[in-house]
């Protein structure tokens, strides 16, 4: 099927993009005189734009599209939603879809984590756990506990609350005062550890698990709340824990009282090769946030999962002290149950969830989690390829999903300056690796990195095709600094 559009078309679409459309974190100037990239279409790993070009999707979207584009089977199923019943809230009632999706979601998570609450987003789900753990001290009477703990460079989002949390001062600035209690921890960058522990990723991970235990006494135990950490951080380019890192976490969190989040709003459904990225790195979290991958992104959906241990003050009838009745008996009066004041209209969409069903229904029937662990060391060995090149200085991750740090100097390690990054990133690599048809992220947000992150369907044709369009635009990029 064509997908190129017509000359006519194509102007107007981008007159009216520039007049109208407002493209998130996008500096919108850039486009002033080169052309929005419009995509028009996709199919499996691959998306076409308005002229017809094909890119092959290293990015799955933005970490969401685990089963590729095109799938007529998923759309079908929020159709026939749509026409059965389009919308109806969760406030108070429930719906055929997201009771078996909740049911389902509960049966593939790992331990007790058998409540889900639904949002439209990851920003919502991370906000709604926030909120979940402040809400649940107060009820349980420990009302001082607000505080979350983060590693510097994540991202969890953009919302207030998110964003209170998320660990990149650059986009946090503009919109101080956030929500006070947001706490910075070290993040497990091993390419960049500090000179002690650098030979040692063990002793590495462990001193980065009990910084989370010093910010913990710095801050008083009885005021944290929650500490989130992604099982594979993303920003920053996709840093696997180290090991000893979640268990010594785990153990601080009990000590202590405080919750465990996994903000697996990118790691879960696939992405490490299992449906959620705390089984891979065998840690029990008290909350996971997900969203992106539930759905592959033919609908929007987000969520927490829970377990039983945080939803029990909010299914019992709460009861008052103990008082003596006029028989001289001691007693509670039952009073009205906990309610988790929060809530969002399109939150576990009839749409979304049934989309969420079929999208969970071709992981089983093609195996994906298994693609995704037998292919990913030949991912692994691939990207490894361009360790060959003066500018590539470390390429990490795990399942499929990876970063490439870029370096000024190898055997130093020295990165780019801002000026210098600026000029690499947005000034040649982003547009030279669209145009050589690779879609994927050059991110400066932490040091200067590649990510990629492509759909779950992908094999060694795939790897190969990324490997060698980052192979020959590299090489270009080398010879620019
Ligand atoms: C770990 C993590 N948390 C939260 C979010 C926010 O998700 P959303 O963009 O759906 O609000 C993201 C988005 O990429 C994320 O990576």
């Amino acid at each position: 099927m064509s997908t190129a559009y017509g000359p006519d078309e194509i102007a107007a679409l981008q007159e009216k993009a520039k007049r109208h459309l407002w493209l998130h974190f996008t500096r919108m100037s850039s486009y002033a005189d080169s052309e929005v990239p419009v995509i028009v279409r996709g199919e499996g790993a691959y998306v076409y734009d308005q002229h017809g070009k094909r890119y092959l999707d290293g990015l799955a979207g933005l970490f969401v599209s685990q089963i590729g584009h095109g799938r007529t089977e998923v759309a079908e199923a929020g159709a026939r939603q749509a026409s059965e019943l389009a919308y109806f809230p969760l406030w108070s009632y429930a719906h055929p879809q997201a009771i078996a999706l909740a049911d389902r979601l509960a049966n593939l998570a790992p331990g007790d984590l058998n409540r889900v609450f639904f949002t439209t987003s990851g920003s919502e789900a991370v906000e709604s756990a926030w909120k979940l753990a402040k809400q649940y001290f107060r009820t349980i009477g420990q009302p001082s506990r607000y505080k979350v703990l983060s590693r510097a460079i994540a991202y969890h989002g953009t919302s207030m609350g998110a964003l209170a949390i998320t660990g990149l001062p650059g986009i946090k600035e503009p919109f101080e005062p956030l929500p006070p209690g947001g706490v910075r921890v070290p993040n497990t960058n091993f390419y960049r550890a500090p000179a002690f522990v650098a030979d040692d990723i063990t002793a590495f991970g462990v001193w980065a698990a009990d910084e989370i235990e010093n910010a913990i006494l710095r801050e008083g135990p009885e005021s944290v709340a929650a500490v989130f950490l992604e099982p594979c951080q993303n920003s920053g380019g996709c840093f696997p824990p180290p090991p000893g890192y979640f268990p010594r976490v785990r153990e601080i969190c009990d000590q202590y009282g405080v919750l465990l989040v996994s903000d697996e709003v990118i790691c879960a459904f696939g992405r490490l090769g299992y449906y959620f990225g705390a089984e891979r790195y065998g840690y029990q979290p008290d909350i996971v946030t997900f969203a992106k991958g539930v759905t592959s992104g033919y609908a929007p959906l987000g969520g927490m999962l829970v377990t039983d241990r945080l939803m029990e003050p909010f299914t019992r009838g709460q009861q008052s002290p103990a008082h003596v009745d006029t028989h001289g008996q001691e007693r509670h009066l039952e009073g009205p149950g906990a309610t988790f004041l929060h809530g969002v209209t399109f939150a576990g969409h009839p749409v979304s969830c049934a989309v969420a069903m079929a999208n969970l229904d071709v992981f089983e029937k093609e195996n994906l989690l298994g693609n995704v662990r037998s292919n990913e060391g030949a991912f692994r060995s691939s990207l490894e390829k361009l360790a060959d090149l003066p500018i590539v200085g470390d390429v990490r991750g795990d399942g499929y999903f990876y970063g490439i740090e870029l370096v000024k100097d190898k055997s130093t390690r020295q990165t780019f300056d801002d000026d210098e990054s600026e000029r690499l990133l947005r000034g040649f690599l982003s547009h030279a690796l669209f145009d050589a048809g690779l879609i994927c992220r050059a991110d400066d947000r932490g040091d200067p990195v590649i990510q990629l992150s492509p759909p779950l369907i992908c094999t060694q044709e795939h790897f190969d095709e990324m490997e060698q369009i980052l192979r020959s635009v590299l090489t270009e990029a080398w010879r620019r600094v």
